[in-house]
């Protein structure tokens, strides 16, 4: 079966009613980057770093997979899909997708403040237990935290990625703006001659020999690119 890699980004999402970073109504136009996603804002204020998670999770309960989802999902009847996505949304594992590499962590899961990737001390929150109360602990004594990859973090999963990537036959690029690494710089690593197809009504690159762009939004560029493959 060939290979298919899908990297996804907030855009994939936006059509289930998630807010992107960087759109004009993006989520980092509300709440500063530096206040809540990065290392220092953690150490600094875990109180309101905690809260801005609990709100987010609150949002993805109300959200559903959408076709664009849906049509990544239904990729994996033709071809070995792995996507690999920047959100920390769970909407690809929602719609179906069977293998998803997480880069930026995962907003349902909650780990260690002192030993973040330790197993033993990550766990995923449900529906009904969404909310972590300020100063909760996590197994190992250690402020229980959010599971998502701060700025300033490293990036444990894309030495995978990039392996799979280098495996594909087909990439495909969704909804993301290319604007933060290492995620952006995935596709380097794929073969020479490697179809990219980047869907996204905006997009931050142009096409070139093999990169071809369909600038639509997620749902219509899928149902348009699962036509062609
Ligand atoms: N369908 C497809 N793409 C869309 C849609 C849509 N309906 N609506 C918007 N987009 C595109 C935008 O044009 C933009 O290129 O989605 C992209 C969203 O870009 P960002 O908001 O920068 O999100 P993303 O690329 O995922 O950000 C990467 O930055 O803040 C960090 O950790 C955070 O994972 C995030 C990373």
């Amino acid at each position: 079966m060939k290979k298919i890699v899908v990297l996804t980004g907030a855009g994939i999402s936006a059509e289930s009613g998630l807010s992107t970073f960087r759109d004009e109504d993006g989520l980092w136009e509300q709440h500063p980057v530096e206040r809540v996603a990065t290392h220092e804002a953690w150490e600094r204020d875990p109180v309101y770093v905690n809260d801005f998670y609990n709100m987010l999770r609150g949002k993805l309960l109300a959200a559903k997979p959408n076709d664009g989802h849906r049509l990544v999902a239904d990729l994996e009847k033709k071809y070995q899909v792995t996507v690999v996505t920047q959100n920390v949304d769970n909407l690809h594992e929602m719609a179906g997708s069977t293998h998803v590499i997480h880069l930026h962590g995962e907003l349902m899961k909650v780990c260690s403040s002192r030993d973040v990737d330790n197993p033993h001390f990550i766990k995923t929150l449900t529906p009904d237990n969404l909310e972590v109360a300020p100063g909760e602990k996590a197994g190992d004594g250690s402020l229980l935290r959010p599971y998502i990859v701060f700025f300033g973090e490293a990036v444990p999963n894309i030495e995978k990625a990039a392996a799979e990537v280098m495996e594909a036959d087909i990439m495909i690029i969704i909804g993301t703006s290319l604007a933060v690494y290492p995620a952006a710089g995935l596709m380097r690593f794929a073969k020479p001659g490697t179809p990219i197809y980047l869907i996204d009504p905006r997009p931050t690159v142009s096409a070139k020999q093999n990169l071809h762009v369909i600038a639509k939004g997620a749902s219509e560029g899928m149902r348009e690119l699962s036509a062609m493959l």
